[in-house]
């Protein structure tokens, strides 16, 4: 009887330290979860600087034609070497609708549509697509990709990709073995104030970037009703962290070289409770039917391997203006973008402090702003800011995203957003969440590019 009593409290300590049942799972040891960084399994190789053959047209299969997918449609079509050739959604009114806006835009209809549940499998299968483009709700995106990949198709994902640190590595994996790209569609990244801010940073500016900022402050009271099946509400209803990290960490993570150069190390991440939250879901479901999980604002700090902090919010249920943060600390300089763009270029753009005078610590004037900001237009930008402002989606910033996206894929180069990036914001969801319900313990973050985290020499957006 005493044997079996110590085997049961043995199997209740394991089952305590395991996070997951799978290999990807976490252990507590000396009070940090650590995260498992299993070895890479054979017959896969690293994705790192991978390039694809090029590809002459860019045909792509769209699945998702709710509000973001149907947007997608007003750039997928006008960009040179694209060409929408199917089309998926789970309602074949909105495949109608979407079929009717391409022909609006004097381009052909899609050659092929699908509705249903597993339409989206049917599009994965044709063989006469190259990528699948998905705009569907969370929790399908990693199915959905890594079925299109084991089918040969090239994936773009919005974000973010996946939901569970499970789900991250099945995206890595899939990947390294069926050697297809596998983006996830960060279009912050593609921000005007951020692109220019990257070239500032590659260009010295800064100095060392010590810190950075960077969040989804979105009230989105007029938007709950609008996702389909309430996806989006039932997610924050039943999870808490930052379960949309990738606005704020994809451009951060690009100013300092995330897995180019540096790696994320350690996660820690605190909420508050679901004040407004818990009285949206009271409000929706019946007051009390639910325990409202997601904090109404969710913080996370990460120390990277070099030194560098970052700091991640969330906060979607307060009636606050729009803000993503953004902000870069250096040893030299320092940008921020909200509530309105602003730089401060150190000592040398100031006039000798008074010690008293805290308005002497200041930003840069707006006229002096401008012209730094003009002079270090990032190539990207200077090149398709025209175009891109007149076709829109979140002020141009999208546009330049898909154009890069099939700009690279035309020209057989690197993505500028590989499948590490992918993992890594989006495994923030699971890692913040883990961390809240350990009582805000440290993180050790998986490395999903296996060690080479610093095999890449800086980030770079590939030109032919
Ligand atoms: N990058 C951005 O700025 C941005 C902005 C908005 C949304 N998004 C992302 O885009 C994605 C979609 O969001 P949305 O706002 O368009 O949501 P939505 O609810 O408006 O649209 C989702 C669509 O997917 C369809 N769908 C659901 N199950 C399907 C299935 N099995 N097969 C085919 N289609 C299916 C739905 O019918 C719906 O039309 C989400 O990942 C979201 O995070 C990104």
């Amino acid at each position: 009887m005493k044997r079996i009593l110590i085997l049961v409290a043995l199997a209740v300590c394991v089952c305590a330290c395991n996070g997951t049942d799978s290999g990807y799972g976490y252990r507590i040891r000396d009070n940090r979860i650590v995260y498992n960084t299993p070895p890479r399994p054979a017959g896969q190789q690293s994705m790192l600087g991978f390039a694809c053959d090029p590809i002459d047209t860019v045909r792509i299969g769209l699945v998702g034609l709710g509000d973001r997918g149907y947007s997608a449609l007003k750039r997928l079509p006008i960009i040179e070497y694209a060409s929408v050739v199917a089309l998926c959604d789970l309602f074949p009114d909105r495949v109608e609708k979407s079929q009717e806006r391409l022909e609006k835009m004097g381009v052909p209809r899609a050659l092929h549509e699908f509705s249903g549940d597993d339409g989206w499998k049917s599009l994965c299968e044709l063989d006469d697509i190259d990528l699948v483009y998905l705009a569907v709700p969370w929790q399908l995106h990693t199915p959905m990709a890594v079925y299109a990949m084991e089918h040969g198709k090239h994936v773009a994902i919005e974000v973010p990709a996946a939901t569970t640190v499970e789900e991250c590595w099945a995206l890595v994996n899939t990947s390294e073995r069926t050697r297809r790209h596998c983006m996830m569609l960060e279009n912050c990244c593609y921000d005007f104030f951020e692109l220019t801010c990257l070239n500032m940073a590659q260009q010295g500016l800064f100095g060392e970037v010590v810190h950075v900022e960077g969040s989804y402050c979105h009230n989105l009271a007029p938007w709950w009703d609008g996702y389909q099946g309430d996806w989006r509400m039932i997610y924050n209803r039943d999870h808490r962290g930052d379960v949309y990290p990738t606005h704020g960490l994809g451009p951060v993570c690009q100013l300092l070289n995330i897995h180019r150069g540096d790696r994320m190390d350690v996660l820690v991440s605190m909420d508050t409770d679901a004040f407004n939250g818990q009285a949206k879901a009271d409000e929706r479901y019946g007051e009390g039917a639910v325990d409202y999980a997601n904090g109404d604002l969710t913080a996370t700090l990460i120390r990277t391997r070099k030194g560098k902090s970052i700091l991640i919010e969330h906060n979607v249920v307060e009636p606050r203006p729009y803000n993503r943060m953004y902000q870069i600390v250096g040893t030299k300089g320092f940008a921020s973008k909200y509530p309105r763009p602003g730089l401060a270029l150190g000592a040398g753009s100031q006039e000798v402090l008074d010690s008293d005078d805290l308005d002497d610590e200041r930003f840069l004037s707006d006229a002096q702003r401008d012209s730094v900001l003009a002079a270090y237009k990032h190539p990207i930008a200077r090149e398709m800011e025209d175009l891109a402002r007149k076709v829109g989606g979140h002020g141009g910033m999208d546009f330049i995203m898909d154009s890069r996206l099939i700009y690279c894929l035309h020209n057989g180069l690197p993505l500028d957003e590989d499948v590490y990036d992918a993992a890594e914001w989006s495994s923030v969801v699971e890692l913040s969440e883990v961390s809240i319900r350990h009582g805000s313990m440290p993180v050790v973050m998986p490395d999903f590019t296996r060690g080479e985290w610093d095999r890449l020499d800086g980030v770079r957006f590939a030109v032919k």
